[in-house]
């Protein structure tokens, strides 16, 4: 027998993009049916991002939605650039004004905002595969196993193999990078206090804090390279080796809690709108992890899709919908060219050489200029810690406790560089 339900909208997907936007719609009084195929353990368990920018901290603030971030989180403004044994620190609060992430793992998040969005109204229904999208130009449905959403908009959250892929064939541009990185969950002496990227000939190696003693380690590796292949004891030899004289001053990596291998490659569709059906987060593009761009990203189309959304439902005009597509397209290809610029200097090019000396030295003079107060360092800054404008229609959010410290830092980079636009225009 098939379950038949209606929905005002309809959302594919628990990851970050389908539960902020359930959140925030539901939080509106728009009756949303989120459906997500994993149970709701394997959602909440998922280890991955953990650096939340500015904006998007902003903004989860302005919607309730941080409490949890705000209580465990912490603030991070600085990352450190390591190159032939020289470290640089980068003072990207200073540089941007003020601007910082909050470090706050994914999983944390997601469990917030699942509780959130069953506060709303919009609790997500578990193990409910979505197969099919159909009608996607009238009133969209969704079709799972025994199940059938009839909505008046869907919004399609549901990760880099969506079903956008069917519905719209043929609209992805996307590039696999000539390297893939190893990704190992770490446990360490002590919190790890910062971002640490670190170039070598042999390949990049980073190192980025999550909660208390656990860090993520990351590592250079060849394409299509297995995670069988490597032993612990050759992830922490990899990873002193390419940080040099600098892991020293880090915390020391002990047991290796979990390795898996990302494969590098970044997409963006064509479209993130088709008729009725609008794409969200991974769904719509696809980034490599350089500069931690995915999550926000994903949180940024949810803010997005769910401002147009509420302003349909309320007026039926659908204005602030008009632009959705054109919008989160321009937010795409900027965030994967800043993505892509930070790859570039933290990888040798291929063909580097025997002698790549040549190549490093001018890597460290790029990190010095991103490092120093002026423009480079300024836009990088900007860019990195995501400083734009919260799109609170309530207004300006107010500045959080621990980020007393803006007023200080102001001096040094407030109006040195152009701001990352807003993800959500006014
Ligand atoms: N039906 C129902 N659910 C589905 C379907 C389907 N057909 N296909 C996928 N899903 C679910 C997945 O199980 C997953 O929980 O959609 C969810 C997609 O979540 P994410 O992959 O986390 O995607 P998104 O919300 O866009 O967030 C992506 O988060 O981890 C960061 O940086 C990373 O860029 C990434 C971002």
């Amino acid at each position: 027998m098939t379950l038949r339900l209606s929905a005002q909208v309809g959302v594919v997907g628990a990851g970050p993009a389908g539960l902020v936007a359930a959140c925030v719609l539901g939080a509106a009084g728009v009756d949303v049916c989120l459906l997500e195929k994993d149970s709701r353990r394997d959602v909440e368990e998922r280890a991955r991002a953990g650096l939340i920018e500015h904006r998007v901290a902003e903004y989860l603030e302005g919607r309730g939605l941080a409490d949890g971030m705000l209580a465990d989180g912490v603030r991070h403004a600085w990352c450190d650039m390591v190159c032939e044994g020289h470290r640089l620190r980068i003072d990207y609060g200073a540089l941007s004004g003020g601007a910082a992430h909050w470090v706050y793992p994914q999983q944390s998040l997601v469990r917030d905002l699942v509780a959130r969005a069953a506060a709303a109204g919009s609790p997500p229904r578990f193990g409910r595969r979505v197969r099919a999208v159909t009608d996607v130009d009238d009133r969209p449905r969704l079709l799972g196993d025994g199940l059938e959403v009839v909505c008046d908009y869907v919004l399609c959250c549901d990760g880099p193999h969506s079903l956008a892929d069917s519905l719209s064939p043929g609209t992805a541009r996307a590039f696999r990078y000539p390297y893939d990185w190893l990704t190992a969950l770490v446990a360490v002496d002590r919190p790890v206090e910062g971002v640490t990227y670190a170039v070598h000939a042999d390949g990049f190696a980073g190192l980025m804090p999550r909660t208390g003693h656990r860090a993520r380690l990351y590592l250079q590796v060849p394409c299509e390279d297995r995670a069988e292949r490597w032993t612990p004891d050759g992830i922490r030899a990899a990873f002193r080796a390419r940080a040099g004289a600098a892991a020293d001053g880090l915390p020391a990596v002990g047991e290796i809690l979990d390795v898996g291998m990302l494969r590098m490659r970044g997409m963006v569709r064509d479209r993130a709108r088709l008729g009725r059906v609008l794409l969200a987060g991974d769904a719509a593009h696809v980034l490599t992890p350089s500069g931690a761009k995915g999550l926000n990203l994903a949180v940024a189309d949810a803010a997005d899709a769910a401002r147009g959304l509420i302003s349909w439902f309320r007026d039926g005009t659908g204005a602030d919908l008009a632009g959705y597509a054109r919008r989160r397209a321009t937010e795409a290809w900027q965030v994967q060219e800043f993505a892509d610029r930070l790859l570039t200097l933290l990888h040798l090019p291929e063909g580097a050489g025997s002698d790549p000396r040549f190549l490093l030295r001018l890597r460290r003079e790029r990190m010095r200029h991103l490092g120093r107060p002026g423009p480079q360092g300024a836009e990088f800054a900007h860019w990195y810690a995501g400083s734009g404008r919260a799109p609170d229609p309530r207004g300006p959010v107010g500045v959080p406790a621990r980020m007393t410290d803006r007023a200080e830092l102001s001096g040094h980079g407030e109006g040195n560089g152009p701001h990352p636009p807003p993800f959500v225009p006014h």
